[in-house]
């Protein structure tokens, strides 16, 4: 089936009415229906440490996130997740407003340090029991769990013995994975072990921006490493419970040389070396691209690491924002020179630019020839205004979903295997360094009330999820 059906009225000649537009007074209407296959999944992703709050409740142990944001100067306006959307109190009446939406699936993450306080060992009671009646909650709603097990929250404790610097980590991380699958794996299914593990990597080891705050490139490099097998590792742990379907997810950007000079193009390689493929290619056992080395220092890398970190994989997730278009840069740090476009943003400053997440689909089922592909997080932050009467006006983020989706929709057409769609995400949240200002949910979060507000976004999610079809 096409991708769109569109179907040319005119009033004039009458040609091509359908009995259903005939009363219409255009001249010319343009329908378009776009429609998903039977059992295409329709969801919304959050992160614990973005809605959970209760940050040293009933057991858990401190994370790197608390730290961080209990650190001043590192969060604007010194906001931090202790509270954020009180989710652990709360959890009922969020998957009850994910019901209302019609939706199927719901990407969460665990705390690690809410399970296991000191990284590894002792297993704190009260947070299995919070996990287990969110996914029961989840489950009775006819939501499907999707579980990440790493959302960069790691236990200060293991940071203290220099996080996924040390490569000891990896036996840390299975043994995590063995806690997950033995008290959850009767009920959750879907696994992803690693959220966007280069933002981790970059953004908290080089740039310094998010927790643990490091400004150093070798660590990162050693960090990105242990990433990777730690992600390796946890595969076949997960696996091992009936049933259980393992994937990741990666933050991937469309990448866009700005003419076609060579200079750009080689801007374009090495751009997409260090934003994408470092992870994505040793994921799916191509090691590191050759590109990324030239930019990074050698990670740590031993004997049968290569293998060690590509497992066979259920599916991958894939994380759209934006594209980046370089330029030729030769002596810029990374070889490459972004070059800003003109077009709409978000808060964020992101470019809204659909026709990548097209691309980046298309481009991984090409290259890797993953099973399937979910994309598990893609969405837009707006000023919204305040509620009238209960309504919330978002027109913005509806085009946002509708061009996007219809992007998604045009990748199957094109071959890309997604079957489903998360979108980032539920409510809002504390979203990292930015705090409470940055508003991506479908469903407005008043943090002084913790009222919920659905959007007109999320109203048109909900049709959307329950027509398994774009209007
Ligand atoms: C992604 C993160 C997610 C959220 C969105 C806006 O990079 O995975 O937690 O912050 O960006």
């Amino acid at each position: 089936m096409p991708y769109e059906r569109i179907d040319f009225v005119s009033a004039a000649s009458g040609e091509g009415i359908t009995s259903k537009l005939r009363p219409c007074i255009f001249s010319e209407i343009v329908v378009k229906m776009i429609e998903f296959p039977d059992g295409f999944l329709w969801g919304t992703a959050t992160a614990a440490y973005q809605i959970e709050g209760a940050w040293d409740e009933d057991g858990k142990g401190p994370s790197i996130w608390d730290t961080f944001a209990h650190t001043p100067g590192r969060i604007e306006r010194a906001e931090t997740g202790d509270v954020a959307c009180d989710h652990y109190h709360r959890y009922d009446e969020d998957v009850a407003i994910m019901s209302g939406l019609n939706l199927n699936a719901y990407r969460f993450s665990f705390s690690w340090s809410r399970l296991l306080p000191e990284g590894r060992g002792r297993i704190n009671q009260a947070g299995v029991d919070f996990y287990n009646k969110l996914i029961d909650s989840l489950l009775d709603a006819g939501i499907r769990p999707f579980a990440t097990l790493f959302h960069w929250d790691l236990p200060e404790a293991l940071e203290k013995e220099d996080g996924f610097r040390r490569r000891g980590i990896v036996d840390d991380f299975a043994e995590y994975a063995g806690v997950l699958a033995d008290n959850f794996g009767d009920r959750v299914k879907d696994w992803i072990t690693l959220n966007e593990p280069s933002v981790y990597t970059f953004m908290g080891h080089v740039f310094g921006v998010h927790a643990p705050g490091m400004q150093d490139p070798v660590a990162a490099a050693r960090v990105a490493h242990h990433l990777l097998l730690a992600h390796g590792a946890a595969v076949p742990v997960l696996r091992s419970s009936e049933g259980a379907r393992v994937g990741t997810t990666l933050a991937l950007t469309a990448i866009e040389p700005e003419t076609d000079s060579d200079g750009d193009a080689e801007a374009a390689r090495y751009a997409h070396a260090l934003q994408n493929r470092i992870f994505s290619d040793p994921v799916f056992g191509l090691g590191y691209p050759k590109e990324a080395l030239e930019l990074i220092p050698e990670p740590p890398v031993e004997p049968g690491d290569l293998e060690a970190m590509a497992p066979e994989i259920d599916f991958l997730g894939v994380n759209y924002y934006t594209r980046t278009v370089v330029k030729h840069g030769p002596n810029a740090p990374f070889k490459f020179i972004p070059v800003a476009q003109p077009g709409p943003r978000t808060t964020m400053e992101w470019e809204i630019y659909p026709d990548g997440l097209r691309n980046v689909l298309v481009d991984v089922a090409k290259t890797y020839k993953p099973d399937k592909i979910f994309v598990t997080e893609n969405g837009a932050a707006f000023i919204d205004p305040e509620p009238v009467d209960g309504r919330l006006e978002d027109p913005d983020r509806v085009a946002y979903l509708k061009s996007h989706l219809t992007a998604v929709s045009q990748a199957r057409d094109l071959g890309a295997p997604v079957e489903g769609y998360f979108y980032w995400t539920l409510m809002d949240n504390f979203e990292w360094s930015f705090g409470y200002r940055q508003r991506f949910g479908i469903v407005r979060c008043d943090f002084a009330t913790q009222k919920r507000t659905v959007k007109d976004s999320g109203h048109f999610y909900a049709q959307v999820a329950k027509a398994n079809a774009l209007p």
